[in-house]
Parts: structure tokens; sequence; C-alpha cells
């Protein structure tokens, strides 16, 4: 499509494009929402670390490879996409773990405050890290419908931490996080947000819009594999103020010295727990190396253009069928999907994918398009619009065989 041959930076994204692997032939992928794009170093990263490290090198590889600094340089390498200093982010455990840590931790730094605050309908684990908390440590929860609310929740000052998803996981409404920070430490709160739906496909300024805490699913836009560690990070006003609610080897302020008691590490370190997961760190370092290129900005114009672009088709392609949008038509609005409203967008979702569309649905009746900007181009969203318009004339997304439930 012409809007790819127009892009001043295309020669970039052609190159980037080439460092993924395509996939199945014919098949067309927007869910870099559930799982990012594969980069193609990806096989013989893993080679090298079976072989060299883990079949040769073996208990020697802790010291002559790279692999207790990876936590450390894969944050590095990332921290620029957040507006981070890589000082201040590492990539460890999973995204609900370091929720968990980063939970404690504000209501350790912020007592006697013990109110956590967060959306009713926010990503279910989140809920429930929240929820375990609340029912181990007398924490209260106050639940918001939505940041209108946060003013009043906030109110009574006794907030610790306000816990908030930068972009839903099904409209994929983006939050503004400088003016809710500026709220939320009026108050003497702190924040703590989920990123896994922006990191990686639009500019985040953590730093800048006074983030305090944050996590963030590794395996989306990051492209850290499936199951790939998360990020987690931490203003440096808080690095060294409390202990960690998980106190580990790998947190300890100098583990190789076995020392009986605990001593936090430095700032981020101490939410370090146990031994690196180095296998996935072998994937993840993939996508690190290709992020290092990435210029934050660039890569939230190509985002923008690619999803203004598919929104644009919708509204045209789409019209005489009852599909709606429901994720925000300003970009600064928007996180990495965009969702249509549509009812029967799970089997509408399963049609799709015989397809060769892959695009994935949640209840009762989001159809999420998940676009990684370091992929997508424009020509695949006409392709993938052309064959959404057939199924939605033709209506054989109604046959039967869709109708039984799929991840
Ligand atoms: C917004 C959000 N937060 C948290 C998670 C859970 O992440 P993890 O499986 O790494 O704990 C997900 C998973 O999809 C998510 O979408």
């Amino acid at each position: 499509m012409h809007l790819d041959a127009q892009d001043p930076g295309q020669i970039f994204w052609t190159h980037m494009g080439k460092s993924f692997d395509s996939g199945t032939p014919g098949t067309l992928y927007f869910d870099a929402n559930s799982i990012g794009p594969m980069p193609c170093t990806v096989p013989l990263k893993m080679t090298t670390v079976l072989q060299e490290g883990w079949a040769q090198a073996r208990r020697r590889s802790w010291n002559e490879l790279d692999w207790l600094e990876q936590p450390r340089t894969l944050g590095a390498s990332i921290a620029h996409l957040i507006g981070a200093d890589s000082k201040d982010v590492r990539v460890t455990d999973t995204t609900s773990i370091n929720q968990y840590k980063l939970l404690r931790y504000a209501l350790s730094v912020a007592a006697p405050r013990h109110v956590i605050v967060l959306e009713r309908h926010v990503f279910p684990s989140n809920r429930y890290v929240a929820e375990a908390i609340a029912r181990d440590h007398q924490a209260q929860l106050r639940f918001i419908d939505d940041a209108s609310q946060l003013p009043a929740a906030l109110a009574p000052q006794d907030v610790a931490v306000v816990a908030l998803s930068h972009v839903d996981y099904r409209s994929s409404t983006r939050l503004d996080m400088t003016e809710l920070n500026r709220y939320i430490r009026e108050a003497g709160a702190m924040s703590l947000w989920d990123l896994s739906h922006s990191a990686g496909a639009v500019a985040i300024a953590l730093r800048q819009s006074d983030a305090d805490l944050a996590v963030g699913c590794g395996y989306k836009y990051l492209c850290g594999g499936p199951g790939a560690p998360a990020l987690l990070y931490i203003h440096p006003r808080w690095a060294d103020a409390a202990w960690p609610a998980i106190a580990g080897w790998m947190g300890h302020a100098d583990t190789f010295a076995f020392d009986a008691d605990y001593r936090p590490g430095a700032g981020a370190d101490r939410f370090l727990v146990g031994t690196p997961a180095v296998l996935a760190n072998a994937a993840f370092s993939a996508a690190a190396q290709l992020w290092r290129e990435v210029d934050p900005v660039a890569l939230n114009q190509r985002h923008r253009s690619l999803t203004d672009t598919l929104i644009q088709l919708f509204d045209e392609q789409c019209a005489p069928w009852p599909v709606h949008l429901s994720s925000p038509r300003h970009h600064a609005q928007r996180g990495g999907h965009v969702t249509l409203q549509f009812h029967g967008a799970a089997a509408l979702a399963q049609a799709l994918v015989e397809q060769g569309v892959v695009v994935s649905s949640r209840k009762p009746d989001a159809l999420r398009w998940g676009v990684h900007p370091l992929t997508t181009t424009h020509q695949q969203l006409w392709s993938a619009v052309q064959v959404l318009r057939q199924l939605l004339a033709s209506g054989t997304w109604q046959d039967a065989r869709f109708e039984r439930p799929v991840v």
C-alpha cells in the first residue's frame, strides 16, 4: 500500500520487519497483545545457551556467561521504551508476581496508609493479587469503575497505592499517566502502572510523568517469547525505602557472600528473588538486541499511522454491518490494539483465524486487533480488512463450527 512506501523511515521498518519470523505463510498476525512475533535470531540464541552454556560450560556459565546479569541487561535494553533510566528497570518473574511485589512494597513504604485503589474491571490477575494481599495483610481494597472516580477514592487520605492499567485489555483505552500521577501524588499515595498493553507499542514516559512503580508483560509487544519474564520499574525516590516482600538471595546486597542475614540489594535489584530464568532470558535477549535500535518516538508514530489506517479501513469497508469501534479514535488515548465491538465477536474471531487473519476476542463482544509496529505493514491491514469484509458479507462466521470456545 502506498502508505508503506511514503513513510520516511521505511528502510528502517523493512529492516525491522525482516528481523522477525514471518510465521505461517499466508497468515496475518494481529495478536501482539497476546504473544508478539519471534525475532529470527531466537533459535540461534537458544541453541547457543543450550550447547555452550548448559551442555558445555555448565556451572561455569554463571561466571563465564551473562546469566546473572540478564535481569539488568534486559531491563536496560527496554528502559528507553518506557521512559525510564536503565538502573530502575529489571526483567524478572511474571507480571502477576511483580504486581504482588510492588503492591506489598508500596504498602510497606506508605504505612500506616493501608488502602489499595484499583479498577473494578482490571485484568483479573491484577485483581486476584490485590484480593489475596487484602485477605492476608489487612490492606483494604477500594474499587473504582474508571479514572473519573479517582479523586473521590483518594479523598479520605488513606490510600497507599493506586494500581492502574495504562491500557485497558479489552477496549485499549489508554489513561493519561501525567494527569493521574499528579492527583495520586497530591493525595500522598503511590502509583503502580501495568504497561502490558502499551510497552513496545506506544511511547511511555514513566519518569517524566512521575510514575512511582510499574510492571508489564514481556511476551506481548516486547516480543520476549511465550511465558517471557516481565518488566518491573521503581522510581529512584523509593528505591531504598523498604524491604521487598519476597526476600531472596538474588535480591541480597551481596548474593555470593551467603550471609546469614538478609540485606536488600540497591534499588531495583532488591526485587530479584531467585535464580534467573536463563532459557527464557536467552529468548528475550534476541528482542532486546533489536529494541536497542528503536527510537520510541518513531515507534509511536509508526503505531499511530498503522492503527489510524486500520480504523479508517474499518470505517470505510465495514459500514454496512453492526461493527463499532470501541477503542478511542485519538491515538494518544489508545494502546497497542484496536477493538471492535461486535455481537458474535468470538465466532467472528475464529472465522478470521481460519482465513489466516489471527485476531482475538474477549467476552462479551470485543474483537481485538493487536498491531505490532515493528512487523505490521499498511498493506497487511488492507488485506486483513478485506477478509473481514468478505466474512461479514457472506455471514459464514455464523457457521456452527465457530461456536466452540477457544483461548
Ligand atoms: C494487563 C495484563 N496484566 C497482567 C497480565 C498477566 O501477566 P502474567 O501472565 O505475566 O502474570 C496480563 C496477561 O495477559 C495482562 O493482559
